[in-house]
């Protein structure tokens, strides 16, 4: 998750006298991911991993059904074959019984922008039906290679950066990407091998065409200032200037 989106979340339930709980389960998410770099490998060991934890979460709370959020895009993109979205599992022949689960997706048929309409019609603040959208696997997705604590971490301290100096262009989505290679810089006159940062900032209605964001200059500028001086492991910042299609919104 991103820094303190956590607690902003279980805070927007808690506000409404919803019983909302928070369950770490973040080393078994890291021990899952271990070793792998393969996009798909990450996303399936991710997905194995939510899904056993879940399951655990509903037989500890009696609960009947898991609901989520699943929406058109990740069926359409998953059948597709371009990319295992985490939350897909009988488009893909996997019988969510088998952990144990009984899933119930009311926006499975239905794009972003309708989602947005459902969430407007019911009255939901603003702050949550004009939310911008943020993956399943979290940042992980948004780390290429090994995902490891110490590299989510530069992932969220750049992405902190990156929706900071963005929060006033109009975007679908706005994110900092942690690029798997080192690249030599300089630190204190001497060489230092240090993280990529890629910034991507994309238009997009549906989630299923987008297009790159202009960003000024100047404000690419800013962001990859604070980028080197506030996280000295990165040495270079780029920006993504490829619509989707041929690139897809994330990285991986
Ligand atoms: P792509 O990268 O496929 O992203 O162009 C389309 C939309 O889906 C989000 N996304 C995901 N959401 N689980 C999710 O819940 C995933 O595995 C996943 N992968 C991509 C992405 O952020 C964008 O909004």
């Amino acid at each position: 998750m991103r820094e303190g989106e956590a607690e902003q979340v279980i805070n927007f339930f808690k506000a409404r006298e919803m019983n909302a709980k928070l369950v770490d389960a973040a080393d078994e998410f890291f021990d899952a991911l271990k070793g792998f770099v393969d996009p798909e490998e990450k996303r399936k060991a991710f997905r194995n991993t939510f899904y056993a934890v879940l399951a655990r979460v509903v037989r500890e709370e009696n609960a009947n059904y898991l609901v989520q959020g699943t929406i058109a895009a990740d069926v359409v993109e998953t059948v597709k074959g371009i990319k295992t979205q985490h939350n897909i599992l009988e488009q893909i022949g996997i019988d969510p019984g088998s952990y144990g689960l009984t899933i119930v997706e009311p926006l499975r048929e239905i794009y972003k922008h309708e989602v947005r309409e459902v969430a407007r019609s019911l009255g939901l603040p603003a702050e949550f039906s004009e939310r911008p959208p943020f993956p399943g696997p979290g940042l992980a997705t948004r780390v290429l290679g090994e995902v490891t604590r110490e590299r989510v971490e530069i992932e969220r301290r750049a992405t902190k950066i990156v929706e900071e100096e963005t929060a006033e262009i109009e975007s679908f989505q706005s994110m900092a990407v942690l690029m798997n290679d080192r690249a030599t810089g300089i630190r204190e006159g001497k060489r230092a091998f240090g993280y990529t940062i890629a910034v991507r900032l994309v238009k997009s209605t549906d989630a299923i065409t987008a297009e790159a964001v202009n960003v000024p200059c100047e404000v690419l500028k800013r962001i990859e200032k604070r980028i080197t001086t506030e996280i000295p492991e990165v040495v270079h910042v780029l920006y993504s200037l490829s619509d989707k299609p041929p690139a897809t919104i994330e990285f991986q």
